[in-house]
């Protein structure tokens, strides 16, 4: 059992295969936190203590005792509102806008299988042991109920948590804040590492200590967002790659999200996540219930690789879904990069045959099919195939393509409408427009109000009507702005604060039907790249275009920033034209595609244009794509070097679980006249072992590629890349 229950002492344990996590109802009924971390046995109430803080309310239960504060009491889902002015995971209004809220324990159930969410991504098991305690709180007063779900996956030593809120008065309330997952540290000195970014940078890394105060990163932007990622870390100040107390915190929700941790006045530590709540009021009717999205949550006492390969796999083998979850993806070719909006049905055509002469396995027709769409200032809505430009029917397109054996991809945008479109003449009121208001634009197009169902419906019956007369077997969902305007006509003014949430679900509705009619098809998500590249997104997308920066050397700290919480799967990466196309930048065609190969694997340029000398290497990549695509996908990731670009050389590896190979990766990033030989110091394998380099039969021992590492060849030029395959004798 992973989950223990000691009815005497209302103590909760929670134990994976290497971590705890234990709460305890205590004096009054409130519910306390007292551990996450490294497996032990034991009660461990006694890291409550107990003593009088000024200024620290306290609850009207504890009489004249001035110790008992909520202010210092690690908890598992703090209230605003009863004496506890920490950030608060929880908070709400009643109906004559009094906020805060009281939750007190009822009662507890255990379920022998992983809870899932309606409506929302949450983590699920599959041949593995998965368990579920649910613990009720309430606050009598308001009368709202608040179920704590905690998932436990013991052999992935993963933790989830969520939230349903139930208004079980019999007048309107308001949720104004929900966390998924609150965590109190009474002990520790710790950095928060998030990553930040930007549209075509996304997800740099950065890591700050935790000082007095509040600090906040999150998205109010309807999406996860460029700028931040849900998915962040805690780490021991003194914690690296390969030592030191970490936790993974990853949030599977795709809109607006909100990460704050605060160093309280006696050095306590408290991390929220979840929705973010500026702007967020939902109103609960009576009898209703709110649930909150799913945060996973993983802990390593062995440093930030190990912390890494507990999340892959849990995004890899309990998040994604379908049929390419593990399996290899087709090595593809977008038209995106290539022709841009400027094509007909024979270019596509053309891009393929060249492609699939060289080896290329599927073409994804991206953007301008449709509509009137021959830049981005038109067209959005219209989901009809444009066959005065496409020179024909799409179906004729498709059955050329898969002539050549090739699989045919689209791409769709479907949560949007131009202005210049027939569905917005037809339907102005399913965008998102304030009454009154001249919308704020972005990219020329507004946002659908996927909060309606009659909005998913229509763009979903237009797409069905192309899809069903077409071979389609995957496509790439994107979504090029960020939310703003937002009004429904549905919900009314009162109740905007409950817009965007329901959007998202509307989203998580349309793919889930788009799935459902289409079982065999490959859904990759994308929004301007990596604008919406999170675990709940991952649940429906197996994969995501992980960013619209191509450039070889910038891919190379937006996938290390990725690869912390993200799987190597999961990450959409093209081999692209040069001059880069976004940064202007040259490197060889080689150096791009062993960059392209820590990801799923493609091109985005015209192989008719490139010399014959590169189309025999295109040839070379994607066999060395199919040798290693398991070890890649499938096996353990490790930074071998850090975001420092002092040290010259970027490198990572794959090693495989039972370390028989490993393929290390390395980049150089800039070059010297006579430089000093680099090392790469190789992770994770057989101290014990030889490993022989498969491609020239030197030999390096386990110890030796642990301790001093592989010497970097040095080669004249510039951005050289090096994949070497070194194999266990
Ligand atoms: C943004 C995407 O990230 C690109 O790859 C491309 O699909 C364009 N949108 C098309 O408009």
């Amino acid at each position: 059992m992973a989950i223990l229950v000691n009815e005497e002492k209302k103590l909760f344990t929670l134990n994976t295969k290497s971590t705890t996590y234990q709460m305890k109802v205590i004096d009054y009924g409130y519910l306390a936190h007292l551990y996450y971390g490294k497996r032990l046995d034991g009660d461990m109430s006694y890291v409550i203590t107990h003593y009088d803080r000024g200024f620290s309310g306290n609850p009207n239960d504890a009489g004249e005792d001035r110790t008992f504060s909520m202010d210092n009491i690690p908890q598992e889902y703090s209230c605003y509102g009863n004496g506890d002015y920490r950030t608060p995971a929880f908070n709400m209004k009643d109906i004559e806008g009094v906020h805060g809220a009281d939750l007190r324990y009822v009662s507890y159930e255990v379920l022998n299988e992983k809870y899932s969410l309606k409506g929302l991504p949450a983590a699920y098991t599959e041949g593995e042991k998965g368990e579920t305690l649910k613990i009720v709180l309430m606050d009598d007063v308001n009368g709202v109920q608040v179920t704590l779900l905690y998932g436990v996956i013991e052999d992935k030593d993963v933790i989830t948590r969520a939230a349903i809120v139930k208004n079980v008065s019999d007048a309107d309330v308001f949720i104004t804040k929900a966390a998924s997952t609150s965590l109190d540290f009474v002990s520790g000195d710790y950095d928060i590492i998030h990553f930040h970014g930007r549209h075509a940078m996304e997800r740099m890394f950065e890591r700050e200590e935790i000082t007095h105060g509040v600090k906040k990163i999150g998205s109010i932007r309807g999406t996860s967002s460029h700028q931040h990622s849900p998915f962040v870390m805690l780490a021991d100040r003194a914690a690296n790659e390969d030592h030191g107390d970490c936790y993974g915190i990853s949030l599977l929700y795709s809109g607006s999200f909100n990460c704050e941790v605060e160093k309280d006045q006696t050095d306590q530590i408290r991390l929220n996540m979840g929705i973010q709540d500026e702007m967020f009021e939902y109103v609960l009717y009576p009898g209703s219930e709110f649930v909150t999205p799913e945060v996973a949550m993983v802990y390593s006492a062995d440093g930030f690789a190990d912390m890494t390969h507990k999340m892959h796999d849990l995004v890899r083998y309990n998040i994604c879904r379908g049929e390419y979850k593990t399996k290899r993806r087709p090595v593809l070719i977008n038209s995106w990069e290539a022709v841009y909006f400027d094509f007909d049905g024979d270019d596509i055509v053309n891009i393929a045959k060249k492609a699939s002469e060289l080896g290329v396995e599927m073409l994804v027709l991206d953007d301008g099919w449709f509509g009137v769409r021959n830049d981005d200032r038109s067209g959005l809505g219209d989901w009809f195939v444009n066959e005065d430009k496409m020179g024909g029917s799409m179906a004729d397109v498709v059955k050329r393509v898969n002539d050549l054996g090739m699989k045919f991809g689209i791409w769709i945008e479907p949560e949007m409408i131009s202005e210049k479109s027939r569905l917005f003449e037809e339907h102005p009121d399913f965008a998102f427009r304030i009454p009154g208001r001249k919308p704020v634009m972005s990219r020329s197009q507004l946002n659908l109000d996927f909060s309606r169902k009659e909005v998913v419906d229509c763009i979903l019956e237009q797409m069905f009507k192309v899809f069903d007369q077409i071979n389609v077997e995957y496509i790439k969902m994107d979504m090029n702005r960020s939310i703003a305007n937002v009004y429904s006509i549905t919900e009314g003014i009162q109740n905007n604060g409950t817009i965007l949430y329901k959007y998202v679900l509307g989203v998580y509705d349309f793919m889930d039907r788009l799935q459902a009619r289409y079982p065999k098809l490959f859904i990759e998500g994308c929004s301007g790249g990596g604008g919406r590249f999170d675990a709940g997104m991952m649940y429906y997308t197996p994969q995501i275009w992980c960013s619209d920066n191509t450039d070889a050397i910038c891919r190379l700290d937006i996938q290390y920033g990725t690869s912390f919480g993200y799987p190597i799967s999961v990450v959409g990466s093209h081999v692209s034209a040069v001059p880069n196309h976004q940064t202007g930048r040259i490197t060889p065609f080689n150096t791009r595609a062993v960059v392209a190969m820590a990801g799923s694997f493609g091109y985005e340029l015209d192989l008719n244009k490139v010399s014959d000398e590169e189309k025999e290497e295109v040839k070379t990549q994607i066999a060395a794509y199919k040798k290693y695509w398991d070890l890649m996908h499938n096996g353990l990731y490790y930074r071998l070097t850090d975001a420092d670009k002092s040290k010259k050389i970027a490198a990572w590896s794959f090693v495989s679980r039972d370390k028989a190979e490993t393929l290390v990766n390395i980049v150089t990033v800039d070059s010297f006249c006579n430089s000093p030989v680099p090392f790469v110091r190789v992770k994770g394998l057989d101290a014990d072992a030889t490993y022989v380099d498969e491609a020239t039969g030197a030999e390096y021992s386990g110890q030796g590629l642990d301790q001093i590492g592989l010497p970097v060849p040095l080669k004249f030029g510039e951005y050289n890349a090096y994949q070497i395959h070194l194999v266990r004798k």
